[in-house]
């Protein structure tokens, strides 16, 4: 990477001793975030300085209510409703972007870069769908792209597989990297209700939006996991090869049984390295996942995330903390700005990297198909209560090499001709247990279709 020359660099130097100039901050967008990031920077405006080595100082805000955002900031801060402007300000040294989406943020963003300008954002659609893009022109313009905000909020997850854990080959990462869906399933569990009644409430009490499909249909929690398996392996973003399945589906008669067996449900994002497929790869996916209720990250309860990372040399290790919010957000945002400022007058090529390996390093490693992941699996049959069919199931799963370790059967009721059995596997092919149940669909004595729930015991 060339030493692209930075525009104007802010004053001073640390050489002899002498007073840094303030880093000159644009901000795109004044809600919940962006009043948390202005809120704590002027708050511990000490510590940061002394943290950073020089002030950093939001100078220009844009957003579309002017109004709104003049009362925000208050005096001394200039407020435009075009957001282009701060973009193009020559006095502007970092913008923060916290638009969202996809849309008007990526072109700002490059236009940013563009103009040499550092840029901190909170935007993880956009670096999932667009980041190979952005980071390769921020590579070409020596500039900085933060993005620690945009994965498990307040959680420093990127510093810490970027940096704390650079030593290690990453294994696989599982999160639990959605606020809102982890409330829904907590509550579901606990208070023992239906997903479309827990839902109505998480929005009536704000957990939810008011369009939650991004959430609970697992898109958001794809962004992220996209996000952290290009960081975990060193590949490029590929979120179109993300699998997902959201938590719409998910029926509380599962969460009772699968409690009975030993384990939660979660919605996980998972990144895990396959060494044992040729010629390799990795799997890449978002599920409802039942875990084994011992696991810390199984108590991980209401709308805090968490996320697991094992590596070949520390083992396992867990960051817990708020996902989302006004000011653990911010605490992610001023992170990052403390890094850029600190960073600033460095050579791009002694930075951290983007995607913690070197760009013109990052490895082809293909993105499995979800039919060649292998996990084990829950499944719940609905049965007619007769002789031989559980004998007819378990053959089905021997003749695809199905392993089964735990099973249960559900009590049937005074009168009642049928009930549930509960499945659990060991690890198989998921292509392999497509295949028996399809089978086991077809027979007379199975009631409806099969419940199939991936598992994983995360050792
Ligand atoms: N909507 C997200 C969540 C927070 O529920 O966790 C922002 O990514």
């Amino acid at each position: 990477m060339s030493g692209a020359p930075l525009h104007s660099a802010p004053a001073g130097s640390t050489a002899r001793g002498e007073k840094l100039g303030p880093v000159r901050v644009g901000l795109l967008g004044i809600g919940t975030v962006g009043g948390g990031t202005f809120d704590v920077l002027r708050r511990n405006q000490d510590e940061i300085r002394r943290r950073a080595g020089r002030p950093i100082e939001i100078v220009r805000v844009a957003d579309l209510d002017v109004a709104r955002a003049r009362e925000r900031v208050g005096e001394g801060v200039d407020v435009v409703d075009d957001a282009r402007r701060v973009v193009a300000d020559p006095d502007i040294d970092v913008v923060v972007e916290l638009i969202g989406g996809c849309g008007i943020a990526r072109e700002l963003v490059l236009a940013a870069i563009e103009q040499g300008k550092h840029v901190v954002t909170a935007n993880k659609a956009l670096l999932a769908v667009h980041g190979n893009e952005i980071f390769r022109a921020a590579s070409q313009r020596g500039v900085m792209v933060a993005f620690e905000a945009a994965v498990a909020g307040g959680v420093p997850i990127i510093k810490a597989l970027r940096e704390g854990l650079t030593a290690n080959r990453i294994e696989w990462i599982a999160g639990i990297i959605n606020g809102t869906t982890n409330f829904i399933l907590s509550e579901m569990r606990e208070r023992k209700l239906a997903f479309h009644v827990v839902l109505a409430e998480a929005q009536r009490l704000g957990y939810a939006e008011a369009d939650p499909t991004f959430d609970i249909e697992g898109m958001d929690a794809a962004h992220k996991i996209t996000i952290l398996s290009a960081i975990a392996f060193g590949v490029p973003v590929q979120f179109d090869k993300c699998h997902v399945e959201g938590i719409t589906q998910l029926q509380a008669d599962d969460i009772r049984y699968a409690e009975q067996l030993g384990y939660r449900i979660k919605l996980l994002g998972i990144a895990r390295r396959r060494t044992d497929s040729s010629p390799g790869g990795f799997e890449l996916r978002v599920h409802p996942t039942l875990i084994p209720a011992s696991r810390l990250i199984a108590s991980v309860e209401g709308a805090m995330n968490a996320v697991l990372v094992k590596g070949d040399a520390v083992g396992h290790t867990m960051y817990y903390g708020k996902g989302a919010g006004a000011e653990p957000t911010a605490s992610a945002v001023v992170a990052d700005l403390v890094d850029v400022a600190r960073m600033f007058t460095s050579d791009p090529g002694n930075r951290v990297p983007h995607l913690a390996f070197q760009a013109e390093s990052l490895s082809d490693l293909p993105v499995l198909p979800i039919d060649a992941v292998q996990t084990a699996y829950y499944l719940r049959l609905r049965v007619a209560d007769q002789p031989g069919v559980l004998a007819d199931v378990t053959r089905i799963l021997a003749d695809g090499e199905i392993s089964i370790d735990a099973a249960l059967q559900r009590e049937p009721g005074e009168g009642e001709n049928q009930t549930d059995i509960i499945l659990l596997t060991h690890r198989t092919i998921e292509r392999r247990i497509v295949a028996a149940i399809e089978r086991i669909e077809a027979l007379e004595t199975v009631l409806s279709r099969v419940v199939r729930i991936r598992l994983e015991d995360l050792q």
